[in-house]
């Protein structure tokens, strides 16, 4: 947890570094302000899949708070359209960064380790979520089909978090020293946090 904190503010003090002092200087609230609050909130954004714990329980973490977005999403009903969107926003950027976290390290690993094939699957059922979200975004949120996609898109997402969660992520885990799952903690969320 420690390591984790510290890596949040050494990536918030690499992205301050070289920037402030000329910040200072000018005096500029509006710009320097700007990236201290654009820190704070990539901050607060991954801060429950630090806190989760280690990598695998962030991974968790992530598909319950995407979980909890459809949840809402499915509460809506048609007369409601602009707060479908900006459900929609929320969960595009929510699976945007979780996608990130996975394809740009957790998959790595999971390639290093001899299973490729899994990878490339789940890194397919990553492109269908792209689909999903693409296709929800354009069409008409009043329209009746509109929650008949996004149950479609939940069940899907269901299946691979299940296949994630119980096999291919644990069977990693497994296969990791305590160093080496401490490392990719650490590299997820920095990795996370850039694009949080
Ligand atoms: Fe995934
Ligand atoms: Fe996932």
């Amino acid at each position: 947890m420690t390591d984790n904190i510290s890596e949040i503010r050494s990536t918030a003090g690499d992205l301050f570094s070289g920037t402030s002092g000329a910040v200072i200087a000018a005096g500029a609230a509006g710009f320097g302000l700007g990236i201290l609050a654009a820190a704070g909130r990539r901050a607060a954004v991954q801060a429950p899949t630090y806190f989760a714990g280690d990598w695998l329980d962030g991974i968790k973490r992530e598909h319950e708070m995407a979980l909890e977005l459809f949840d809402a999403i499915e509460e809506t009903d048609a007369s409601e359209p602009k707060k479908r969107a900006a459900l929609l926003l929320q969960l595009q950027h929510a699976l945007g960064k979780h996608a990130v976290e996975e394809e740009d390290v957790i998959y790595c690993a999971v390639r290093d380790h001899g299973a490729d094939e899994n990878a490339d699957e789940l890194v397919h059922d990553h492109g269908v979520v792209k689909q999903f979200l693409y296709d929800l975004e354009k069409m008409d949120k009043s329209d009746p089909l509109w929650i008949v996609k996004v149950r479609e898109f939940r069940s899907h997402i269901e299946a691979h978090m299940r296949e994630e969660e119980e096999e291919i992520l644990p069977r990693l885990h497994d296969r990791l020293s305590d160093e080496q799952n401490q490392k990719l903690t650490n590299r997820m969320n920095r990795e996370g946090f850039k694009v949080a």
